[in-house]
């Protein structure tokens, strides 16, 4: 007879809330991100009939995420999901820059397998954590799902990562997601051996309009160490201050490229006439700044 055999679900581990420790567990906003390891993860979650390896990528409090940690993730990833007898993987990552890792993984390798991407607001050792919930539920989700792409896998729901924003700073499903538009920015994608092949990062800042917004910071760093990029997170429909909006434009004339975001959460920025920079569309001013530099990582590649 021939049995079907069950493909492998491979859990990457990070670190994050999921993984963290609180010292007094009646205390848990008093703890320490990224302590328990990946096996000792899976120890407390009911695994029946599924085929589960592990690999301790990082054991890192998200907050601390970088650009050579994202490649490390990248090639994981793209290696894991190249395998014929790998159904797909599932990412264990800090809350706090999941959206950044989710939207950067789907538009470099837009899987053609499930990554379903989960995470925790409780540490691992208080009695109710969500940590054990949400991991079960991403490894339940990959091993049924044809979905091809990253996700992000949590309390109870299911969020495209290309969309996903942690939209409440305490709540258990601290997730909210819109589907997918085409923006119409036309920024470059490299590829993943570009990424990965990427040695000098390019540099990228944010930079918010505010009241007295007055373009100083701007000025500043273009003087000193000029960023290649600038991300502007404007107000409402990416509206700038007229004095960082001067900074701006002298720091475009030096040769950085400027988007227009929002500060809002959601909604985007729409055209105006008037504009003077190139708008993200729907993109949060976080996920612009992961546009912009991974357009710059290909300009550079070529
Ligand atoms: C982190 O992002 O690593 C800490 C916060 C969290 O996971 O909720």
């Amino acid at each position: 007879m021939n049995v079907k055999k069950t493909k492998k679900i491979v859990v990457l581990a990070t670190g994050g809330t999921i993984a963290g420790l609180a010292l007094d567990a009646s205390q848990p906003q008093n703890y320490t991100a990224g302590q328990v390891a990946v096996a000792d993860l899976l120890g407390s979650v009911i695994l029946k009939g599924l085929d589960v390896q592990t690999e301790q990528v990082a054991q890192i409090d998200s907050k601390d995420m970088s650009f050579g940690l994202w490649q490390r993730l990248l090639a994981r990833v793209a290696h894991w999901v190249s395998q014929d007898d790998v159904q797909g993987v599932v990412i264990t990552h800090g809350t706090d820059t999941l959206e950044e890792t989710a939207y950067f993984l789907q538009t470099v390798l837009q899987p053609t397998k499930p990554v379903a991407i989960t995470c925790a607001m409780l540490p691992a050792n208080v009695p109710d954590s969500d940590g054990p919930g949400n991991l079960k539920e991403a490894l339940a989700w990959t091993q049924a799902s044809d979905s091809q792409g990253v996700y992000v896998v949590c309390a109870g729901q299911v969020h495209p990562g290309q969309t996903v924003q942690k939209s409440h700073s305490q709540q258990r499903n601290s997730f909210t997601s819109q589907a997918p538009v085409t923006s119409p920015l036309s920024l470059r994608v490299p590829s993943v051996a570009q990424v990965l092949a990427c040695k000098r990062w390019p540099r990228v800042e944010l930079v918010l309009n505010h009241t007295g917004a007055d373009g100083h910071l701007v000025r500043t760093l273009m003087a000193h160490d000029a960023p290649q990029g600038w991300v502007a997170a404007g107000t409402g429909n990416g509206t700038l201050h007229l004095d960082l909006e001067a900074a701006l434009l002298e720091a475009q004339n030096q040769g950085s490229i400027v988007l227009r975001a929002s500060r809002c959460a959601w909604g985007g920025v729409q055209s105006r006439d008037a504009d003077v920079f190139p708008h993200a569309g729907p993109l949060t001013a976080v996920q612009a700044r992961v546009a912009l530099w991974l357009h710059l990582v290909s300009l550079h590649a070529a």
